[in-house]
C-alpha cells in the first residue's frame, strides 16, 4: 500500500458537462497536493483517457485560476467501458485495458466525478480491483444517494433567468409560452425552476399529465383575465408516437402543439437546451463542488475507497457506491414542493 505522501491519485471527468467541475477538480487536486503531498494525474476525456491513456500531470499552480471556469479542463465522454463493443475481441476488454494502465501510471487511487452512469462504471471498477472514490455532479440532481451535487443550483438560476425574459414577452403578446429544460427521466430542475419562475404548469416525468386538463386549466386562467401562461416542460416527459410512428422532435414542440389545437391559443416553445449546462458555476455550486472535492481527497489520504461523497442533511459524508450504482433519485409525486406549488394555483397537468 502507497504511503499518502507519495500517493498517486487520478482524477477524471466523465457524462455531460456541467458547472462546477473545475471547482471540483481544482479541490481534490489542492487538498491531495497541500496536504497530502500527493501527485495528480489529470484524465483527459473521461473513461476514455484510461483507454487511451492520455492525462496530464497537474501541478498546484495548474489548479490555480479555474474555479469559475465552466465545463471541464480535462474534458468529459460519455465513454461506457463495460458496454459490450468490438473492444471484447480483446481479452477482458475495455475494463482490462483500463485496469492494466492503471497499474502502468502508478495509480493509487481513482477520483471519478459524473452523474449516474459515472458512479455505475466507477463502481463496476471498485469491483474489478481499482481503488475509486466517486464524486456526484449532475445538472438533473437525480443522482441517489446525496441531497445536492453540483450543477444543479447553476443550471436552475440559468432556467430561472430564462422563464422570466420569456415572461415579459409572453404578457406582451397575451401568449402561452411552452419553455423545455433538461431531465430525461427526473423532472427536479423542471419543478424548481417552475417554481421560481412562477410556472403556471409544470410537467415532469414523474407526474402523468392529460391534454384535456393542460388545455382546461388554460382556459380558466383566460377567463380570470389571464390571458398568457407560462408552461415549463422537463425534455422527458411522455409523448405519444408521431403519426408516421417516429417520437416528437421535442416534448415543448409537442406540447405546444396540443395546446394551440386543443385551446385555440396561440402558442409557443422554447428549448433551453446546452445553455443550461455552460458557464460559471453559481456561488453554491462552487462551495458544494469544493466540500465534496475535499473530501474525496481526504479519503484518498485515508485509503477509504468504494464510495462516493455525498452531501446529507448539509454534512460532507460517504454513500457506498454499490448502493447508488443503477439508482436514479426522482421526484416523488408527493413531494412536499408538488403539495406547496399546487396550493398556490400550479397545475401539474394531472388535475386542475
Ligand atoms: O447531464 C445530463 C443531461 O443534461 C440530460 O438532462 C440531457 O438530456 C443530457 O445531459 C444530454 O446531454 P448529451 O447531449 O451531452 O448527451
Amino acid at each position: 500500500m502507497a504511503d499518502s505522501r507519495t500517493m498517486r491519485i487520478g482524477i477524471l471527468t466523465a457524462g455531460g458537462d456541467c458547472p462546477g467541475l473545475n471547482a471540483a477538480i481544482r479541490s481534490v487536486g489542492k487538498t491531495a497536493i497541500l496536504q497530502y503531498g500527493m501527485e495528480v494525474y489529470g484524465i483527459s476525456s473521461g473513461f476514455l483517457g484510461l483507454i487511451d491513456k492520455e492525462y496530464t500531470i497537474l501541478t498546484e499552480k495548474d489548479l490555480s485560476g479555474i474555479l469559475t471556469l465552466g465545463g471541464t479542463i480535462l474534458g468529459t465522454s460519455r465513454e461506457k467501458p463495460f458496454k459490450s463493443d468490438k473492444y471484447n475481441a480483446y481479452i477482458g476488454g475495455k475494463p482490462a485495458i483500463i485496469k492494466e494502465n492503471y497499474e502502468e501510471l502508478g495509480l493509487d487511487c481513482l477520483v471519478c466525478i459524473g452523474g449516474n452512469g459515472t458512479m455505475k462504471t466507477a463502481y463496476k471498477l471498485f469491483q474489478e480491483g481499482l481503488n475509486v472514490i466517486g464524486v456526484p455532479k449532475t445538472i438533473d440532481n437525480d443522482v441517489w444517494g446525496t441531497d445536492v451535487s453540483f450543477g444543479f443550483d447553476s443550471a436552475l438560476s440559468i432556467a430561472t433567468e430564462a422563464i422570466d425574459r420569456i415572461h415579459t414577452t409572453a404578457n406582451s403578446h397575451k401568449r402561452i409560452m411552452v419553455i423545455e429544460v433538461m431531465g430525461h427521466h427526473a423532472g427536479w430542475l423542471a419543478l424548481y425552476a417552475g417554481l421560481s419562475g412562477g410556472g403556471d404548469i409544470i410537467l415532469i416525468p414523474e407526474v402523468p399529465y392529460r391534454e384535456d386538463v393542460i388545455s382546461e386549466y388554460l382556459k380558466k386562467r383566460a377567463e380570470l383575465g389571464k390571458p398568457y401562461s407560462i408552461v415549463v416542460v422537463a425534455e422527458g416527459i411522455a409523448t405519444p408516437l408521431a403519426a408516421d410512428g417516429e417520437t416528437h422532435v421535442s416534448a415543448a414542440r409537442y406540447i405546444a402543439e396540443r395546446i394551440q389545437e386543443l385551446s385555440g391559443f396561440e402558442t409557443r416553445e422554447t428549448i433551453l437546451g446546452y445553455i443550461q449546462r455552460g458557464g460559471s458555476p453559481s456561488a453554491m455550486d462552487r462551495i458544494i463542488a469544493t466540500r465534496l472535492g475535499s473530501y474525496a481527497a481526504e479519503l484518498a489520504a485515508m485509503q477509504s475507497y468504494g464510495s462516493m461523497v455525498a452531501i446529507k442533511n448539509d454534512e460532507v459524508t460517504t454513500v457506498p457506491l454499490k448502493d447508488v450504482a443503477g439508482r436514479l433519485k426522482t421526484v416523488t409525486p408527493d413531494h412536499p414542493l408538488i403539495k406547496r406549488a399546487r396550493s398556490i394555483g400550479t397545475c401539474f397537468g394531472d388535475r386542475i
